[in-house]
């Protein structure tokens, strides 16, 4: 089936054409407009979506050398994210779908992060754990169907993501932090300061990043202007191998309390060097599967979404015309 998918939820204007588990397209347009800013500004975000909706699906029909008369269903994130964002999607989704009577299939962001792992090449069957980590979320899932993931453990306060964006602007790196961190930690020490890895101590699986977030804050204030610019890399490094390492840890005792044969990533910080060896060399030493996909696959997308769509519910015209979008927790169930 060929599914034409939106994804609006945060800054990044995405549209996809998926036949089946193949992409055709997987086009994305990020805003610069918040780099200015030092982070996402949700007004700012849901009015450039408003500009870019239109010309990043023609782009991505372009560029799978379709028209919409070839596409068989929408599929558009309806949740969680910024509301005004999303918004924009669910409308442009509506709008695409209704005159032309094509069923519209409502899907769950995070449930596009795991299904990223069901994409082309190399599609992951389940059962398997996914650890998902984004700027948003950070979650344990057990994912045993292609519909869904049940969360074992999740945050209790910061997204992973959201860190790397806060001490990345701490260290004076542009937005979106991530990468920026990644490059300058690869000329440090990772040992050069002794860090918390949060909730060691604790039995659950949930994660912790505030307290790494002011453990650093702390750090540079003790260290001064001169001494963080001295240090940057070093501080970065250090960072970055707690914040890996808390994440390791938790997915390593996930995989303790089960009897789990494969493991998959998703979220923006699955795109991240040195999660993805730490986490390759977890199940090298345990024997078990494990599946990488692209990064441009772990950051939003929205062939994720397409590849979600596939194995949800898809409603019938007129049905999803009230239908709406939510900012936080699960879809409202439609009446
Ligand atoms: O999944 P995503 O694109 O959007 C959300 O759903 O939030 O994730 C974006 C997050 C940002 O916080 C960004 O800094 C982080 O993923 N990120 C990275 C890397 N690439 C993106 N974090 C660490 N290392 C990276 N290479
Ligand atoms: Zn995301």
């Amino acid at each position: 089936m060929l599914i034409l998918a939106i994804e609006t939820s945060c800054d990044d204007t995405c549209v996809a054409v998926v036949d089946g588990s193949r992409i055709l397209a997987n086009t994305i347009s990020s805003q610069t407009a918040h780099a200015h800013f030092g982070g996402v500004v949700p007004e700012v975000a849901a009015r450039h979506h408003l500009d870019l909706a239109v010309p990043v699906v023609e782009a991505a029909l372009a560029e799978a050398g379709v028209s919409l008369d070839d596409v068989e269903a929408i599929a558009v994130t309806t949740g969680p994210g910024l509301i005004g964002a999303l918004l924009v999607g669910v409308s442009t989704a509506k709008a695409i779908a209704a005159p032309r009577r094509l069923p519209l299939i409502p899907v769950n962001h995070l449930q596009g992060h795991v299904a990223a792992n069901f994409l082309d090449p190399d599609p992951l069957q389940p059962p398997f754990l996914c650890l998902v980590a984004s700027g948003g979320h950070t979650l344990l899932g057990a994912v045993r169907d292609r519909f869904g993931h049940e969360v074992l453990g999740q945050t209790l306060d910061d997204a992973a993501g959201e860190a790397f964006d806060k001490v990345a602007r701490l260290l004076g790196l542009g937005y979106p932090g991530g990468p920026a961190l990644e490059r300058l930690a690869a000329e440090g020490d990772p040992e050069a300061f002794e860090l918390p890895v949060a909730m060691s101590r604790e039995p659950g699986l949930n994660f912790s990043f505030s307290g790494l977030k002011t453990a650093l804050v702390y750090l540079c204030r003790d260290l001064g202007p001169d001494g963080v610019q001295e240090r940057r890399a070093d501080l970065a490094a250090s960072f970055q191998a707690a914040a890996v390492g808390q994440l390791v840890a938790k997915l390593r005792r996930a995989l303790k309390k089960g009897d789990w044969e494969a493991v998959a990533l998703g979220g923006g910080v699955a795109a991240n060097g040195s999660l993805r060896e730490a986490v390759a060399a977890l199940c090298r030493q345990q024997g078990l599967r494990l599946k990488l996909v692209a990064p441009e696959l772990c950051t939003d997308n929205a062939a994720m979404i397409a590849s979600a769509a596939r194995f949800a519910p898809h409603l019938p015209y007129p049905d999803y015309l009230s239908y709406d979008a939510f900012a936080t927790g699960e879809a409202p169930v439609v009446a």
